[in-house]
This record gives C-alpha cells, structure tokens and sequence, in this order.
C-alpha cells in the first residue's frame, strides 16, 4: 500500500492522520470540501513535513469530481474522516446530517468499486453504543440505536460498509470506533478549531485558560461517578493518528471485516480534567456546575485490547500531555487556524 486517499483530510483528525502517514513512508492525497476546515491547514502540514500533499476541494457527495481523483491516483485504500460531526446541530437539522454523511459514503463506495479500490477505513465513534450497559466498552457490545443523528449515520454507515463487504469479499473494512479525541499537534501549527462557542470539553477548558470564555460550565456533578461528574476516555490525537497507520498495515494481510476501538481504556472524570489541564499548564480554569447535559451519559471508556492484541497499537499519550498539547495550539492560534 501506498496511495492513500483521505477525505476530510484537512480536518482535526484527518490532518493529523495525514502527517502519521507521510512520517511512516505512505503518500496521502486530501479530498475536503472545506466545509469545516481551513486550506491553510495544508501549509503547516508542508512546514511540519517538508511536503506539499496534493489537494483537490471537492464535496465526497459529488460523483464525477470523486471519480477524476481515483482516475488521476492509483489509490491503493482510503481513509474516509469526511463528515459532519457537531452532535446539537444534528438534532436540529438532521437531514443535513443524513444527507452529507451517508450520501457521501455511498458515493465514495460506488467510486471504489468502479476503480476496484479494496481498502477502506472508516471514522466511527463510541456514539454506536449509545447507552452503555456496562464499561468499558469491548467491540463485540450491542450497536442498536444511537441518541441522536449524527450517532445514527454512524451506526447506518458502518451497516452499509458491513453488508458491501459481505457482498464484495475482497473488500477489506476497518470501522473504527474513536472515544474522545483530545490535544493537538506538538508543534501548535494543528489542532481542533471548533467554529463559535466549542460544545466539546477540552477546546471549551483552553478558551477559559485564555481568557475567552469566562468559566468552565460543567454539565452535573451528581452523576454516580467518584467526584459526581461525567467520565470519558479521551485519547490525544496523535495517538489516534498512529492507530490508522496501524489498521492500514492490517488491512494489508486482507482482514475481511475488523472494527476496533481507539480509545486509552482510562476512564477521566471532568473534574479529573480540569486537574490535568492546571497541572500541564499552570493555569488555573475557573469553573461552575450546572445541571446536566441533555443526552449524556454517566460514564464511557473503551476496552481496547483488541487494537492491541491484533493491531500492535497502544495510546503512548496521557491527558496531561494533551492538555499541554491543545494549551499550546490555542495560545499560538487563538482566533483558530487563520
Ligand atoms: P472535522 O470536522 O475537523 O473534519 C472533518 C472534515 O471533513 C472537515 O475538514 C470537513 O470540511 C470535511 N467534510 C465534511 N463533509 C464533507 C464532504 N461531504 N465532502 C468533503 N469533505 C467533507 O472532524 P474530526 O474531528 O476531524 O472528525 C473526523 C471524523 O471522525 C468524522 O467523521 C467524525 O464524525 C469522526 N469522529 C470524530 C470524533 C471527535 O470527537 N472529533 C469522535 C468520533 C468520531
Ligand atoms: N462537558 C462539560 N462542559 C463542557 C463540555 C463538556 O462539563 O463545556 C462534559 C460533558 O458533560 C461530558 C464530558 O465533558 O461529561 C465530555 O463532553 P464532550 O462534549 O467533550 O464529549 P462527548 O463525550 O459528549 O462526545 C464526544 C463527541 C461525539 C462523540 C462522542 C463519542 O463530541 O461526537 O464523544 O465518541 F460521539
């Protein structure tokens, strides 16, 4: 494999994902119709790099543009991050999110098809479990429904992907199910730029440390939790990065189907952050409780043993150096990636 097609690849993750595959020797080629990103991501990828990746602005939705990028590459698998992602406004325009995330994906698949490209790797998330019935989640626990759209085309695409490989054997098909990505690129060229107030917390902590925002709102502290309020296993971005150069390597012994969680298998509480974030920065987040968030749940962290038993892939990083990381890519962007 050499040739690696990624959508969404001027994004949070797709972007840290493309500077993992250059470091490990592949040669990606972005599609991202910008929709939430910046053309100038692709600057300081070439500054942390040293190379100008190809980039062709087009929307996965559309067919013919799509089928020109895998006519001029010979792609040999895709990375496909491409998709809406903001959990609120899914509820409030759920055909937009219908519409972009599956239409892309079924799009994509017809076009690898048609060119016979037999690898694909695809940006899941913890959302697919919905409700937990116990932690931490292993791959084999129940996916039904998720609360709410955008965790719904998540679950409906992985279907999709699932029942094209049953039908197309030489397929190879990784779902991915990410926990809580988290930090930003040591240097501080890249990171997570939410566009308005962030919903997330790590972005929503860094805005506090520099004085943009005024407190942290904590959404409940009497959760049945230790300290009350909410645990998630959130996992630094380059961690993540690494876990798709290691799927690629998988997908290259023809695996069939695999899904696997990314996450550190650690559970944080939000307090616990909040700690972490003073430790790795010295400054200190004023914070407030306030009643809890609609739709979230108590406590989610992943098992991860699978990724590391068949992938050979572990997160390196903890929360205190993602706290560190995201820090520095807010002090040295603090109006985003301009
Ligand atoms: P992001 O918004 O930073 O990146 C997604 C990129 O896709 C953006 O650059 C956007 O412009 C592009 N895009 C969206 N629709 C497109 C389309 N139709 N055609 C072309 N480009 C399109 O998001 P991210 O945090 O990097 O997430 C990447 C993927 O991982 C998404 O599919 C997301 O749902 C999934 N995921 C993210 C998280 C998280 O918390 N960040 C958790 C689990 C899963
Ligand atoms: N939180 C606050 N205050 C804030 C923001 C968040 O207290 O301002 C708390 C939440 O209540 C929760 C924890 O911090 O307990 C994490 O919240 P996030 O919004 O950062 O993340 P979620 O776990 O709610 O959701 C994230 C992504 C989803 C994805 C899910 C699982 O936003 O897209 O992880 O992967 F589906």
């Amino acid at each position: 494999m050499h040739t690696i097609l990624v959508t969404g690849g001027l994004g949070f993750i797709g972007s840290e994902t493309v500077i993992a595959l250059i470091n490990n020797g592949y040669e990606p080629v972005i599609v991202d119709n910008l929709s939430n990103s910046k053309e100038a991501v692709l600057d300081r990828i070439e500054t942390i790099t040293g190379k100008r990746v190809p980039f062709i602005k087009l929307d996965v939705c559309d067919e013919e543009p799509l089928r020109k990028v895998f006519a001029q590459y010979k792609i040999d698998a895709v990375i496909h991050f491409a998709g809406l992602k903001a959990v609120g406004e899914s509820v409030e325009k759920p055909l937009l999110y219908y519409q972009n995330n599956l239409m892309s994906s079924l799009t994509l698949l017809k076009v690898m098809k048609e060119f016979d490209v037999r690898n694909i790797v695809f940006s899941s998330s913890a959302t697919v479990y919905g409700v937990p019935e116990r932690v931490p989640l292993t791959e084999s626990d129940p996916v039904t429904h998720a609360t709410n759209p955008y965790g719904e085309t998540k679950v409906m695409i992985e279907h999709i992907l699932m029942d094209t490989q049953a039908a197309w054997k030489e397929l190879n098909v990784a779902l991915l199910r990410y926990f809580n990505p988290i930090g930003a690129h040591p240097s501080g060229l890249l990171g997570e730029d939410p566009n308005g107030i962030p919903n997330n917390l790590m972005p929503y902590i860094s805005q506090v440390a520099i004085g943009k925002r005024d407190h942290l709102r904590i959404w409940g502290d009497t959760y049945p939790t230790p300290d009350g309020t909410g645990i998630r296993d959130y996992i630094h971005v380059v961690d993540l990065a690494e876990g798709h150069v290691a799927t690629l390597k998988k997908l290259d012994k023809n695996p069939g189907l695999v899904i696997y969680n990314l996450g550190t298998g650690k559970g944080t509480s939000v307090l616990e952050m909040v700690h972490a974030f003073e430790e790795a920065t010295g400054v200190k987040v004023p914070y407030k409780i306030y009643p809890p968030r609609a739709g979230d749940v108590a406590e989610n962290y992943a098992n991860c043993d699978k990724a590391s038993e068949e992938l050979g892939w572990k997160a390196k990083y903890n929360v205190v150096d993602a706290c560190r990381d995201a820090f520095n890519f807010q002090k040295k962007n603090p109006d985003g990636i301009k």
